[in-house]
């Protein structure tokens, strides 16, 4: 197991490895090679005891009896929260609520901005985000007649910024994705939300695929509302997080009804909880948000700054493997400092399932299909691309492993 003190970089593969029971299984015979991060990462033993912990030995609901077991769930559920609030650097715990994933988080953000939104308004989002970050605002537009503007994607994979500039002109609601799950692309988050205030505009930030990454600092990005996803940083799956900035949640309407998000109930009228519970509706996923302090205190041993040079020095060695395989395109930045470990590309005509089914019987796990990303690969020209993305246990041997992969699938396929 890492102790803290020992978290430098370079990572210490062969130790972390050690920390991920599945790492050791075989796939069709061979060493799972895991390329698949940006869907979910896998979890640590530590994130596993935790959750067998919790219904070992406290299992109860949270915030509402007083006995002991009680007691600790809800000591543990609020510890999670305290971590996130360090993990990026939140002003107070007020400003955290958790959700079952990031999607949610993104609508309850959504729901939350617009509100008072008028017919005409202009909502902001960009060619590259998620479909979690963008059908939400293209079916409020819809529902309030507010207009929905599109940014451009440069021929070099990083958002058009005077194509941004200017469709931010009278703009209320710009929502962007801080690092594409397709492309890579590290945006430029903190000078974007800056431009974004400027011209009046609140900036919702999806840090889906970020915060599992590089080190997050909302409050020196600056943004109002960002969203993460638990599974996607070695968590358990069905937890999201929303930041908000405090005064904007106090103002908004929550987002479900139901228990414990009210103060009181009257036959006519019912008062909501203090933040951040009054957007918390119903029994939340105890467990999972337990064992997501596990995740947390794993990659803050290991320091996100180690991480995020690691996984650099991994996009250059993919990068250089890649480029030696004759018509394989990438779609992304080519300079490490511009992306994360995240590799969508096409490989001459062959079908992006067919590479990605003919690696699997290698033993390695990428994702191919469109990626909830369907604007993106209109914007591509593609109808889908493989993609592999790699992780804190990824190390050259599985850089080695795709680039052997994708030349047995020419030998296959020719
Ligand atoms: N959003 C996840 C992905 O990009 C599921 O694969």
């Amino acid at each position: 197991m890492l102790e803290p003190e020992i978290a430098a970089h370079p990572l210490d593969l062969e130790k972390i490895r050690l920390d991920f029971p599945i790492l050791k299984r075989t796939v069709h015979g061979k060493r799972l090679v895991y390329l698949d991060n940006a869907a979910t990462t896998q979890k640590p033993q530590q994130v596993i005891d935790a959750i067998s912990d919790y219904y070992s030995n406290y299992n109860s609901n949270i915030h509402r009896s007083v006995h002991l077991l009680a007691e600790e769930a809800t000591e543990a559920f609020e510890n999670t929260r305290l971590k996130v609030q360090n993990f990026i650097n939140a002003q107070s715990t007020d400003e955290i609520v958790f959700t079952k994933n990031a999607t949610e988080a993104l609508n309850v953000a959504a729901r939350c901005t617009t509100s008072s939104l008028k017919p005409g308004d202009k909502i902001v989002v960009t060619e590259m985000d998620h479909h979690s970050n963008f059908v939400p605002w293209q079916q409020i537009a819809k529902e309030k007649r507010a207009q929905l503007e599109i940014v451009f994607t440069t021929e070099d994979y990083e958002i058009d910024e005077s194509d941004l500039e200017s469709k931010l002109d009278g703009a209320k609601i710009f929502a962007f994705t801080h690092m594409s799950n397709v492309l890579g692309t590290i945006n430029n988050a903190r000078k974007f939300t800056r431009i974004a205030h400027e011209k009046g505009a609140l900036v919702v930030l999806d840090g889906a695929q970020s915060a599992p990454h590089i080190p997050v600092n909302v409050q020196d990005i600056g943004c109002d509302y960002f969203a993460l996803s638990a599974h996607k940083m070695l968590g358990p799956t069905g937890v999201g997080c929303l930041y908000g900035k405090r005064d904007l949640l106090l103002k908004a309407p929550p987002f479900l009804l139901g228990g414990d998000m009210i103060r009181e109930v009257h036959r006519d009228r019912t008062t909501w909880n203090d933040l951040p519970w009054k957007f918390e509706a119903g029994t939340s996923n105890i467990a999972d948000v337990i064992a997501f302090a596990a995740a947390l205190d794993y990659l803050t041993r290991l320091g996100m700054k180690n991480l995020q040079i690691h996984e650099q020095e991994i996009c250059k060695a993919v990068l250089a493997e890649l480029s030696k395989i004759e018509d394989l395109e990438i779609y992304g930045p080519k300079d490490p400092e511009r992306r994360g470990a995240v590799f969508a590309f096409n490989l001459g005509g062959i079908h992006a399932h067919d590479i990605a089914s003919i690696l699997d019987a290698e033993g390695i796990a990428i994702r191919s299909g469109h990626h909830c990303a369907q604007i993106l690969m209109e914007k591509l020209g593609v109808p889908a691309t493989s993609r592999a993305s790699f992780y804190l246990y990824n190390g050259y041997d599985d850089v080695d492993a795709l680039s052997k992969g994708l030349h047995k699938v020419r030998e296959v396929l020719n």
